[in-house]
């Protein structure tokens, strides 16, 4: 049992409250119970006296739900930090550089990859994440797909199988895709929750997204795709055609596809990755016309080597906030409960009565100042299923 009062800002997520999307509590407190789940939140001066007693006060500051980082390649060998600074001098992003990493991903051991996600997995621990989807997608091969997946599936149970990454060196494009959909996938499935494909221009094309996709739900996993990211096409139509759990990136899109994510009225989720568009300097999705049109949206990191090598939840905020015309709290809902939506789960991503008790403990008293001081840490503690992982109260 825990008991935290003198919250000065408590997010909880929990609509039933009636205190808007965020169902925000002021001058808070919050107990948890003996089975690592919320057992009580109000305002401090309800808090029941058997609680009082033993509450630690936090001294104004404020608490929110865990970040739900629901896009994650964390499952890789060796950087690309020369190709990032022939980006920075003006090389354009392509998918191709996905096979430097593949050849580094071979290369290395399954300690060196278990060594590296679980040092990215800290990272993002100790930035307020509490819940990681990884994905494979480096390895391009029965072999170094099934020990990726094995990689991913020590760090969380969240894992997706993305043999269709890019058209491995050596390889035609029919011939792989009956590979993914065939003896990888028959080795792949039994450590993964997902199927993912890259639907974009110099990856797959609709054809072949669609055949991976139907594969994978035929043995049992729930299908994302990575669409519209590098250039328009059908990719995010197909994702919700397929009722997709989510379609992410969608850098690119039309009034069509707007409506089409809108009308699954949540069920597909669009996930935005500002940071990706950050890190290979393009220009950023409009989220607030996915929002007006009534699109739920979740925001991720999309860690990688690659496009985006961060796992900074709290930057992703101040990049959907400051440049993407989200508002303070669409952004850290959509980084809690978004991530939560675009993964189906109900447990997490939200602080209310019986959730998984995930949340952390900012240096500031409200959630404003996570886009309100882009590259600041704000994270006091973290707490994952009531128990404290980083940080402390005091
Ligand atoms: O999400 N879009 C496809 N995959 C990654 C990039 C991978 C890479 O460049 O290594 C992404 O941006
Ligand atoms: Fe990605």
């Amino acid at each position: 049992m825990l008991a935290i009062s003198g919250i000065g800002t408590l997010v909880t997520n929990d609509a039933s409250l009636e205190r808007g999307k965020l169902g925000i509590i002021n001058n808070a407190a919050l107990v948890i119970g003996d089975d690592n789940k919320i057992a009580w939140a109000g305002e401090s001066v309800n808090l029941p006296r058997e609680f009082a007693g033993m509450a630690t006060n936090v001294g104004g500051r404020a608490i929110i739900p865990g970040f739900v980082d629901s896009h994650t390649h964390l499952v890789f060998g060796g950087d690309r930090a020369s190709e990032f600074e022939a980006r920075m001098s003006g090389k354009p992003y392509t998918a191709g550089g996905i096979r430097t990493t593949m050849t580094a991903t071979r290369a290395a051991t399954n300690e060196i990859l278990i060594e590296n996600a679980q040092r990215l997995a800290n990272e993002a621990l100790h930035s307020g994440t509490t819940t990681l989807e990884v994905k494979s997608g480096y390895g391009l091969s029965v072999t170094d797909e099934t020990r990726s997946l094995l990689v991913a599936s020590t760090i969380t149970s969240e894992t997706t199988f993305l043999g269709a990454h890019v058209v491995p060196p050596d390889s035609k494009i029919d011939d792989y895709v009956n590979l993914v959909c065939g003896e990888m996938l028959t080795q792949c499935a039994p450590n993964a929750k997902w199927i993912d494909v890259f639907c974009d221009h110099g990856a797959f094309d609709v054809d072949h997204a669609r055949a991976v996709l139907t594969a994978g739900a035929k043995a049992g996993l729930g299908m994302r795709i990575h669409a519209n990211q590098l250039r328009h096409g059908g990719g995010v139509q197909l994702g919700v055609e397929l009722g997709a759990a989510s379609c992410d990136h969608c850098t690119h899109l039309n009034d069509a596809d707007i409506s089409a994510l809108a009308a699954t009225d949540g069920r597909t989720v669009a996930t935005l990755l500002p940071t990706a568009e950050l890190c290979t300097r393009s220009k950023f999705p409009d989220a607030r016309r996915l929002l007006d049109a009534g699109v739920t949206i979740a925001l991720a990191s999309d860690c990688n080597p690659g496009s985006s090598y961060t796992t900074s939840m709290p930057l992703v905020i101040s990049l959907a906030v400051l440049n993407m015309n989200m508002t303070c709290d669409e952004a850290v809902w959509s980084a809690t409960a978004g991530g939560a939506a675009a993964l189906r789960r109900t447990d997490i991503g939200s602080l209310h009565i019986g959730a998984q008790a995930d949340f952390a403990l900012l240096n500031s008293s409200s959630h404003i100042h996570l886009a309100y001081r882009p590259g600041v840490q704000l994270i006091s503690a973290v707490f994952k299923k009531g128990e404290c992982v980083a940080g402390s109260l005091k």
